[in-house]
């Protein structure tokens, strides 16, 4: 694997390269990361049909979308063992670079996602979040320009933000969506489950477990055909606050364009939460 800092030299790289599949991340890499990784190295091979593929990832934390009060500083670096990691999972190129690489300059330009997808859940809690998200997402793409790119699905919002951006500016990218890989008790992986004590992190897992019932409730008003939405949210809301949390939202969305509903509904829908334990932050969803 070749690790790569500057935007020139990773254009060299792969000049040649006859498919590109990427993986952009922020580092601090968990088996969800790594899986993408693993499915770009397939999804890449497979659309070359031969020699040729190039898989790429980036690491760069990416200070455009964290408020001045959240955790940019503080966000776990750990390159070493990403870099290994990677390298073990089918990357040949690593894409590294340092904030005078990717900013060399302030970042006027910038990629404003439309409010009624960005400002809602994650934005509406993270303003400019969505904003950093696009901006770094669109360069990073201008300078791997992938023919292919893989995000997690435990970001649902942000993929859905990035699907709408690729076609909106008409890049020819296949945006690959991955399944949330979980912890054998259901806890879906995350950079942040890092922060937890030890205790935290098995009380984690009650989110997931509050999404299920509420998507149990969701199953359960849409067969009866009545089914308060507000009252089903509030009540998986209480059920994480009895236990200490602060949640943010728990919420049942339409999995197409994370509109709310406001009673039974046949459209595919999706429940997704975030809530504060103790000083960190999760987010989780399931789709119904
Ligand atoms: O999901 C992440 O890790 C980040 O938001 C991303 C997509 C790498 C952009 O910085």
């Amino acid at each position: 694997m070749q690790i790569i800092q500057n935007i020139d030299a990773l254009r060299l790289v792969l000049k040649h390269a006859s498919v590109r599949a990427f993986v952009p991340t922020m580092g601090n890499l968990h088996d969800g990361h790594l899986e993408l990784m693993r499915m770009a190295r397939q999804a890449a091979d497979a659309r070359a049909g031969g020699p040729g593929a190039m898989t790429v990832a980036s690491i760069f934390v990416n200070r455009l979308q964290f408020a001045p009060h959240e955790d940019f500083d503080s966000y776990p670096r750990t390159f070493e063992r990403d870099s290994e990691l990677l390298a073990a999972n089918g990357c040949d190129v690593l894409f590294a670079p340092s904030e005078k690489d990717l900013y060399p300059e302030t970042q006027v330009f910038k990629v404003h996602p439309p409010a009624e997808l960005a400002d809602i859940l994650e934005g509406a809690f993270r303003p400019g979040f969505f904003v950093g998200v696009s901006t770094v997402v669109h360069k990073l793409f201008n300078c791997v320009q992938p023919d292919i790119a893989l995000f997690g699905k435990k970001d649902y919002q942000q993929l859905m933000v990035i699907r709408r951006m690729v076609q909106q500016m008409a890049l020819p990218i296949d945006i690959i969506g991955a399944e949330t890989r979980r912890a054998a008790n259901g806890l879906a992986l995350s950079s942040r489950n890092g922060y937890l004590s030890h205790a935290e992190l098995a009380e984690a897992v009650q989110l997931s477990i509050a999404l299920k019932g509420l998507a149990a409730a969701v199953r359960e008003g849409n067969a009866q055909g009545t089914f308060n939405v507000a009252a089903a949210e509030e009540a998986a809301m209480q059920a994480l606050r009895a236990r200490n949390w602060v949640p943010d939202y728990l919420t049942v969305r339409r999995q197409h364009d994370l509109s709310p509903i406001a009673g039974p509904c046949t459209d595919p829908l999706v429940v997704l939460g975030a809530a504060k334990l103790g000083k960190t932050r999760l987010i989780d969803n399931l789709e119904v």
